[in-house]
C-alpha cells in the first residue's frame, strides 16, 4: 500500500539518515484512511474536561477515529459509547450536559445511562424485536488527571499506564492539577495535515525565527530548551526567559510573574498536545484531529488555576492564539509544499529537532506492516 520502496526497515533507515516521510504520506487519501484503522481506533484519543462529567447524568460528546462518542456519569461512574443510535445510526447525544436518559433527537429511541434501550416506540408490535438486543456499544473511557480519554481497542492498557508519568512532570512546573477548572473551548480548522501541524509543534527550532512575543517570554536558546522523549509522549520544558522578569529585554506579552516557572509542551501520542506557559497555573488541551489528509481540525481546552485573573486569562489567549497563528501560516506554506511531491522527502536536523523524528518513526511503526 504504501509503495515498492516504503517498507518499516528502509523507511526507519531513511529517517535514521535524517530523510523524512515521502510528501504523499500527507497528501494520499488511502494513507489518511489507514491512519484512521492502524493509530486512531487504538489509541487513547482525549474527548474533554472531567470536570464536565462531575454529577450523574452529566455527559461529554466527541469523535474518536471518526466514530462519535459519548462519556456519560452513570451510577457506577463513567461509562463510554459509540455515540450512534441502533436505529438509523444517528448521533443521540449533541454537545455537553447533563440527561437522565438518553434519547435519540430522530425516533426517541431511549437509552439509559448504562447504555441499555429502554424505549423505542412502536416497537411492541415488532416480531422479533427485543429491547435488551440494542444496547448502545460500549468503548473504554478513562481519566489522566482532569482529562477523559476514550479508546477503540478493547484490549488496549490502561490509560494512566500509559500517560500517568506526565501529570507527574506537569506537577513539577508548579502547577496543582487538582486547582485546574476549565475555562473555555477555541476550535478552528486548517488546511495542513494534521501529521505536518504536530511535527510544527515537537520543535522549538523554528521559535526565534517565527515567534518573537513567544521568545520574549520562553527561553528558546538551544542551550537552555529542552527536550524528552518517552515511550507514549514527549516533553518540551522551555525556561521563563530571565529578562521577561527583570524588565531588560523584550517586553513579554503578557504578565509572567506568577508560580509556574516554566513552559511545558507535552504530546501525548497519537494527536493530543498539553501547554503551559509561564505564569498564573494555565493549560491548554489540544486535539488536532484529521479530517482526510489536507484538513485538520481542532480545538483547545483552556484550564486555569488559582491566581489567574479574568485579565490574565484573556491576555493568555491573546498569545496562545498569536503563537497558533504564526503557526497556521508555517504549516499552511507545508502543505502547499507538500503537494506536488517535489521534493519527495526533507531533511531533518536531528539535533534539533528530535521529537519530529520520535513522532515519524511512531507513525512509520503503526502504518506499515502486517494488517
Ligand atoms: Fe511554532
Amino acid at each position: 500500500m504504501t509503495g515498492r520502496s516504503d517498507t518499516v526497515t528502509e523507511l526507519l533507515a531513511n529517517l535514521e539518515r535524517g530523510e523524512s516521510l515521502p510528501a504523499r504520506w500527507y497528501t494520499d487519501p488511502a494513507i489518511a484512511e489507514r491512519e484512521l484503522t492502524r493509530i486512531f481506533r487504538q489509541s487513547w484519543l482525549y474527548v474533554g474536561a472531567l470536570a464536565h462529567l462531575a454529577n450523574p447524568g452529566d455527559y461529554i460528546t466527541g469523535y474518536a477515529g471518526g466514530v462519535p462518542v459519548v462519556v456519560v456519569r452513570g451510577e457506577a461512574g463513567l461509562a463510554g459509547f459509540v455515540n450512534v443510535c441502533r436505529h438509523r445510526r444517528h448521533e443521540v447525544m449533541k454537545g455537553r450536559g447533563n440527561a437522565r436518559m438518553m434519547m435519540c433527537g430522530y425516533h426517541a429511541w431511549t437509552y439509559d445511562l448504562g447504555g441499555q434501550l429502554r424505549r423505542a416506540p412502536r416497537s411492541e408490535g415488532a416480531p422479533g424485536f427485543r429491547l435488551e438486543d440494542f444496547p448502545l456499544l460500549p468503548i473504554r473511557a478513562e481519566t489522566l488527571g482532569p482529562l477523559v480519554f476514550v479508546n477503540l481497542d478493547r484490549e488496549a492498557p490502561p490509560v494512566q499506564s500509559v500517560f500517568g508519568e506526565v501529570l507527574d512532570i506537569i506537577a513539577r512546573s508548579g502547577i496543582v492539577l487538582d486547582d485546574l477548572e476549565p475555562h473555555s473551548r477555541g476550535e478552528g480548522n486548517s488546511p495542513a495535515n494534521w501529521k505536518a501541524m504536530l511535527e510544527n509543534y515537537l520543535e522549538c527550532y523554528h521559535c526565534a525565527v517565527a515567534h518573537p512575543g513567544f521568545s520574549a517570554a520562553i527561553d528558546v536558546r538551544p542551550d537552555q530548551y529542552r527536550y524528552e522523549t518517552h515511550e507514549w509522549f514527549s516533553t518540551q520544558i522551555g525556561p521563563l526567559k530571565q529578562s521577561a522578569l527583570t524588565g531588560r529585554g523584550k517586553v513579554p506579552p503578557y504578565d509572567v510573574s506568577g508560580p509556574v516557572g516554566e513552559a511545558q509542551y507535552h504530546f501525548l501520542w497519537p494527536n493530543l498536545t498539553i501547554s503551559i506557559n509561564p505564569g498564573f497555573p494555565n493549560l491548554s488541551a489540544e486535539l488536532w484531529v484529521p479530517d482526510g489528509p489536507v484538513v485538520t481540525r481542532g480545538f483547545s481546552d483552556r484550564f486555569f488555576g488559582r491566581g489567574a485573573t479574568e485579565a490574565f486569562i484573556r491576555s493568555m489567549i491573546a498569545f496562545n492564539n498569536q503563537v497558533a497563528a504564526e503557526d497556521d501560516l508555517l504549516t499552511d506554506s507545508v502543505q502547499r509544499g507538500l503537494v506536488g511531491g517535489l521534493p519527495d522527502r526533507g531533511r531533518f536536523l536531528p539535533n534539533a529537532e528530535p521529537l519530529v523524528l520520535d513522532f515519524q518513526r511512531k507513525i512509520i511503526r503503526a502504518m506499515v506492516g502486517e494488517d
